[in-house]
């Protein structure tokens, strides 16, 4: 817990100082990735949420264990380029087309009964074709261009990423809307009581995918981008 903390701090920085905010977010659907700039304040607006009870229940929480993601914080921009890579990067690459694959399956077994499904499959698609050639993006040329200059001790001259941190900047927000879209046309991915073994397995799929690329855009926006910040 942050002694800091009040209902003005931004949400990202919640979940800088205690990763284990982000979960608390994630249950409360409060942005905290592409909306990691908004107060916790009005990220409560429309919500229907006491900013003192949210602020209350963040204060609550453990502080996580060394070692867990909690000190993202103190490891420099490159190495949390190959952290992000490591971690969130190779999920995407394999999850991303295993999902697709249930989608096909399930609309082809239940897309006459649950006509969701097919505007879901249009979402989907969308959010892969954004996905995929954003994370190569990152990979061959900003995350190799932050390490390079990090290497060469350039320090605070990182002015030359700041046009591809835009382009990111932009992606993500593209992302988090289709991933918002996902959530309105599943009502929360909430399986019909008919929904068979595939559909249930297909919605926690797409619920932890959900889950994982707002931490991730979190780590780049609220974290990777905010240390390398260009001067002026
Ligand atoms: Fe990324
Ligand atoms: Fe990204």
């Amino acid at each position: 817990m942050n002694s800091n903390w009040s209902t003005q701090t931004k949400v990202g920085e919640f979940v800088e100082d205690n990763i284990l905010c982000a979960q608390t977010f994630e249950d409360l659907s409060i942005d905290f990735c592409c909306g990691g700039e908004t107060s916790l304040e009005n990220a409560c607006l429309d919500t229907g949420l006491e900013p003192e009870d949210v602020l209350n229940r963040l204060r609550g929480l453990e502080n996580p264990k060394t070692g867990q993601e909690g000190d993202l914080n103190s490891v420099t921009p490159g190495q949390l380029t190959l952290q992000i890579e490591s971690e969130h990067h190779e999920y995407l690459k394999k999850a991303l087309p295993r999902i697709a694959e249930l989608l096909t399956k399930v609309l082809s077994a239940h897309g006459d009964r649950f006509p969701e499904l097919i505007v879901l499959e249009v979402k989907f698609a969308e959010l892969r074709e954004e996905l995929e050639p954003h994370l190569l993006k990152e990979e061959r040329v900003l995350f190799p261009l932050i390490r390079k200059l990090e290497s060469e001790e350039l320090g605070q001259n990182m002015k030359a990423v700041s046009g591809p941190i835009r382009v990111m900047l932009k992606e993500h927000d593209q992302a988090g809307d289709l991933l918002k879209n996902i959530r309105e046309i599943t009502a929360g991915f909430k399986v019909p009581e008919e929904g068979c073994q595939s559909f249930r397995l297909l919605y926690e799929e797409l619920k932890f995918l959900e889950k994982d690329t707002h931490l991730h855009i979190h780590k780049e926006n609220n974290i990777l981008f905010e240390k390398i910040k260009p001067v002026n």
